[in-house]
């Protein structure tokens, strides 16, 4: 038999065939976990042995292999085989969780194998996210460990309901009846709040073969199951067909003008032809008029299938989007809580951005605050500022723009997430939403007919946000102000958003520090946002101090929209030209935080436009912002092709 990996799929040969034959048989998936050295390897590798997975000529070469590097005399070394194994997952292939199939008379399993020195929680996290059942390996010898715990936590984490506690290497402890019962306790002593459905300890030996798929005779004392009777009988929970419809679509499949297709695996649930679906993100509605899997179209489908979905109308689902029953929706929301594993060697601190990825979207985020660590020994919360590398706790998270999810104790697939660092790529942590933070409940998208094209079609104008920063008196309004007057003059629609007036309405509950500053430009950048969308030349006019906030607008705003104009005046010009009086009184210190005096200034670093002042009329500055609007044909005439005024 023919050994399975998913990167190997296609090219095996009757696969298929051979996976038919199996489809009758319910499938579990699991994971082995524990400490480094406590025979993960060898479990596998028995387990794969004993079920007859291994090839013939593997297990030539694994009794040569054996024979020459192994630690076991005459004894085959399982680990060798895994290990080899994973040679072939390092050239390069990026997943760090290798899966393999075997099966018994009564049932298919997937073992999620994944390295499992400490530092690879990571690996483990992510094996861990598709299983139903968890096989936490004890060397008997050594007891519950540190790393016993914290992989017995994040697999609860993970949602995963089934452990079994294998006490492993009982061999080496002389079959010790009272070796295993005082683990057995310790184990169940923390454990035992976790929630797990079911949790079995078996005593084994991985390496001997005793208690794997073969009761042993010096366990004599043991009457409970062998690790493959339990895996076989099991219950593996189908509740995922009961949950509402999700269906996280991964890719649009459109090999024709003739077909369009929503391509993905169901999360949970199941569809039909003709049932009502709704597009999370835009609440856009359709029927599902087919359903094309491999074999041909189905009458029904249902959680864990993948399938392509064909609906009755045009709707636009793009990829990353989640199709759900109309009347169960997932929550679309910007802000949330969640607990998080951390991975990185560099600490998790709040503040820091990252990418945020969901089963399909993704978006910037950033960790607001940690609420608080979790203790692994004793399960408290304490305090903290950072998470450090496989560390647990829980966080509050703010995205750039809204993405579509559940609270993953209702669905494991749309309430999880992971994040990555941006310049290393690299996964950081992987985090279980609770839920999501907003001040209204039930909010959705509504979906509009006419969009931002229309809107500025209309006006015969490309949308922008011109967003004019600068000290106090650097000369933000006068040029905003010339600058809209001669646009309008010309037949522009603009808007001109400026700081001072702005607080008298909108903003008038926000003062001068940070936090109400960056308040003060997000709610800006909101409206600027708006406008956009309606078809304006947005003109904004806000000192906009910092550097983060100014991002944050630029990346509301859609491509190429964001105009940044650093109009750059000297502080020690603008407290001479100190239009309003307050550089002399913020200088007698009658204000506080005056920006440039007890307030920081950030300057742009790469604006799109850079406007110093010195020396020159406020009209040479108007027609330097002007004349770089034409060159990138942005402030110009926009005419319907064959249209005109
Ligand atoms: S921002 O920093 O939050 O972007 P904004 O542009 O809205 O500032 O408002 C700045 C205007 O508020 C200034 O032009 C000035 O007239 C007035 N002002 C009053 N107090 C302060 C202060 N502490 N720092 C800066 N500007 C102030």
């Amino acid at each position: 038999m023919q050994h399975v990996t998913p990167e190997n799929l296609d090219a095996v040969e009757g696969v298929r065939a051979y996976l038919a034959s199996q489809e009758k048989k319910s499938l579990l998936r699991f994971l082995t976990c524990g400490s480094v050295d406590d025979g993960k390897s060898t479990l596998i590798g028995r387990l794969l042995s004993d079920t007859k997975q291994i090839f013939e000529d593997q297990l030539a070469t694994l009794e040569q292999d054996s024979r020459r590097h192994g630690t076991t005399g005459d004894e085959m070394d399982f680990a060798l085989l895994v290990d080899g194994l994973e040679a072939e997952r390092e050239q390069g292939i990026t997943i760090d969780v290798a899966y393999r199939f075997f099966a018994t008379p009564k049932r298919k399993f997937i073992v999620a194998d994944t390295p499992g020195h400490e530092q690879y929680t990571r690996n483990m996290a992510t094996g861990a996210s598709t299983c139903d059942l968890a096989i936490v390996l004890v060397d008997a010898r050594q007891g519950v460990l540190r790393q016993t715990r914290r992989h017995t936590v994040i697999a609860s984490l993970l949602g995963i309901r089934h452990i079994v506690v294998a006490i492993n290497k009982i061999d080496l402890v002389g079959f010790d009846q009272g070796v295993f019962d005082r683990i057995v306790a310790d184990y169940r002593a923390f454990a035992g709040t976790l929630g797990f459905r079911t949790m079995e300890a078996i005593p084994i030996s991985a390496r001997y073969g005793d208690n794997v798929s073969q009761r042993s005779e010096q366990l004599d004392w043991y009457s409970g199951p062998t690790l493959v009777e339990h895996l076989e009988t099991v219950p593996v929970d189908d509740e995922a067909v009961e949950r509402p419809f999700r269906l996280p679509v991964q890719y649009v499949n459109r090999p024709n003008l003739d077909f369009r297709g929503f391509a993905g695996t169901i999360a949970s649930g199941s569809v039909s032809p003709g049932d009502a679906v709704v597009v999370a993100k835009s609440g856009r509605q359709a029927k599902v008029r087919r359903i094309v899997a491999q074999g041909g179209d189905l009458d029904r489908a249902v959680a864990g299938q993948a399938v392509t979905l064909v609906l009755d109308e045009e709707v636009e689902v793009s990829r990353g989007n989640v199709l759900v029953a109309p009347s169960a929706r997932p929550q679309v929301a910007d802000r949330f809580s969640a607990s998080v594993v951390w991975f990185d060697e560099k600490v998790l601190r709040p503040g820091a951005g990252y990418v945020l990825r969901t089963a399909t979207d993704q978006a910037s985020a950033t960790v607001d605050k940690i609420s608080h660590r979790l203790n692994i020994n004793d399960f408290s919360e304490e305090e903290a500022r950072e998470l450090e590398l496989n560390e647990v706790g829980d966080v509050t998270i703010t995205l750039q723009s809204p993405v579509a999810f559940d609270a993953f104790a209702e669905n494991r697939t749309t309430g999880a997430f992971i994040l990555i660092d941006r310049i290393t790529n690299a996964t950081v942590g992987a985090g279980m939403i609770r839920q999501a933070i907003r001040r209204a409940d039930n909010i959705h998208w509504q979906s509009l007919d006419v969009g931002r094209d229309a809107r500025a079609t209309l006006k015969h104008q490309r949308p922008a946000v011109l967003w004019f920063t600068g000290l106090s008196g650097s000369g933000k309004s006068t040029i905003a102000n010339l600058l809209e007057k001669k646009l309008h003059a010309a037949g522009r629609h603009t808007y001109i958003l400026d700081g001072d007036n702005v607080r008298h309405g909108l903003n008038r509950d926000l003062g001068f520090t940070e936090a109400d500053r960056a308040e003060n430009i997000r709610r800006v950048a909101e409206v600027a946002r708006l406008m956009a969308d309606a078809g304006l030349i947005v003109i904004v006019s806000f000192i906009s101090p910092f550097r983060s906030e100014r991002l944050l607008a630029r990346e509301l705003m859609t491509e190429g929209e964001f105009i940044e104009v650093f109009v750059d005046t000297p502080f020690e010009e603008c407290v001479r030209r100190d239009p309003k009086g307050l550089y002399a009184k913020a200088l007698k210190g009658e204000i506080d935080n005056f920006t440039g005096v007890d307030s920081p200034y950030e300057s742009p670093e790469n604006p799109e436009l850079r406007l110093q002042t010195l020396g020159r009329t406020p009209e040479e500055m108007v027609e330097a912002v002007e004349r770089w609007l034409t060159e990138r044909d942005i402030a110009q005439q926009h005419y319907e092709s064959g249209g005109g005024i």
